[in-house]
């Protein structure tokens, strides 16, 4: 039996009851004796079970889709009862042994096709329930050879796309990647680095706490530690992630943003390394023109401090409203790992020195991409996400 469309011309296509009938009873005692004669049984069950098919979507006005695919599979494909079984049991399972490998065959096709007008059932169930969400299901028949809904591939995040253009670089230097957990104890968070009972930083208002020793944390920093203690020295890291702090959103601030954390530890570091290796990975990211600034700043679990600052990339440092006239824009904090701190992660400040650095990831995909609203990047808005 080969699969066709079920011939509607044909005048007597067997009938349901009869079809039920004959499957009852053996194939030599419907005087099916040969392979020509099988083959035309089988062609005939199968007409008779599409002719049924048709016939009930036709006059099930009054019963809903679901129920039809349930009669369907009870009437064709039930164990036991269902017709394919008993066609197996009377057609195939008692056919003497010669004609057997022929019956088999015809009867896994019969199987197989009556399976899988079960299936175009189930996918006609899913597009029409769809198109008629909050109604009661449709009665007509869906046209399968329409066009399906097309699901446009995504893209990455243009906050994972810097990430990743920053990770490249130091990858490339030798740095690895370590991450860190996002609920910090107050410790890692603020204690081992050197930053006092009394920082403002630590006040209810700037930092979001679970208890009284537990944080989300507000910076990268607290991996150093981490890392330390895990790895000890010569150690050679960046760490992205996601940091929380108590702001309202606007168009510079989120509750949650990302930053990046470099940190390099070994026996003879110094801050010349720091500046080379800040300058070299300002160039690479923003273009070799692009020059970087140190100035002295302050935080508590580095000595001395930078704040570095490259030449404004919209001015080429001629002085612009993105730069406040200035010609440099400030995009990071850095220095020399202060000794406590070192000790704190367990490795002695008399033998190996380091340095270290923090910088928002959101705010350099802003630069980058020339965004004034942080805001964007957490609305999943496609008509901006699409631009990346
Ligand atoms: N953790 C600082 C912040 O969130 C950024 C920072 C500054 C990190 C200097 C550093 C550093 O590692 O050396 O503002």
């Amino acid at each position: 039996m080969a699969m066709r469309p079920p011939d509607t011309e044909r005048l007597s296509v067997m009938t349901l009851e009869e079809l039920k009938r004959q499957a009852e009873i053996s194939l030599s005692g419907l005087g099916v004796d040969n392979e020509a004669a099988i083959e035309k049984k089988f062609a005939d069950a199968w007409d008779a079970m599409v002719q049924e098919r048709r016939h009930l979507i036709q006059h099930s006005a009054d019963i809903t889709f679901s129920r039809r695919v349930r009669e369907f599979r009870n009437l064709f494909l039930a164990r036991g009862h269902g017709l394919v079984a008993r066609i197996k049991a009377n057609w195939l399972d008692a056919t003497p042994k010669t004609l057997k490998p022929f019956a088999g065959r015809e009867f896994n096709t019969l199987r197989l096709n009556a399976e899988n007008l079960l299936e175009e059932d189930a996918i006609l169930k899913i597009v029409s329930s769809r198109q008629s969400f909050g109604k009661s299901e449709p009665r007509e028949e869906v046209d399968l050879t329409l066009p399906g809904n097309r699901r446009p591939l995504g893209s990455l995040h243009p906050v994972t796309q810097m990430q990743r253009e920053i990770e490249e670089i130091f990858l490339n230097l030798g740095f690895r990647i370590e991450s860190g957990p996002e609920i910090e104890s107050v410790y890692y968070n603020f204690d081992a680095l050197n930053i006092p009972e009394s920082h403002p930083s630590r006040d209810d208002w700037d930092t979001l706490y679970i208890d009284s020793k537990t944080v989300l944390r507000t910076h990268t920093s607290p991996v150093q530690i981490r890392a330390m203690e895990k790895y000890g020295a010569p150690l050679y890291i960046i760490i992205p992630g996601k940091c929380y702090r108590h702001d309202n959103p606007d168009a510079s601030h989120s509750p949650m943003f990302h930053q990046i954390e470099g940190l390099a530890i070994a026996s003879d570091i110094t801050f010349a390394d720091l500046k080379g290796t800040l300058d070299f990975f300002a160039r690479k990211l923003f273009g070799e023109k692009v020059r970087t600034r140190f100035q002295p700043s302050f935080f508590p679990f580095t000595e001395p401090s930078g704040e570095v600052s490259i030449s404004c990339i919209f001015c080429g440092g001629e002085g612009c409203r993105v730069c406040k006239e200035s010609g440099w824009i400030e995009v990071m904090g850095c220095g020399m790992v202060h000794p406590l701190v070192l000790r704190n992660g367990g490795i002695d400040p008399e033998k190996y020195t380091g340095w270290a650095f923090g910088l928002g990831i959101d705010r350099f995909a802003m630069l980058k991409y020339d965004i004034n609203d942080i805001q964007l990047f957490f609305q999943s808005d496609v008509r901006f996400l699409k631009q990346f």
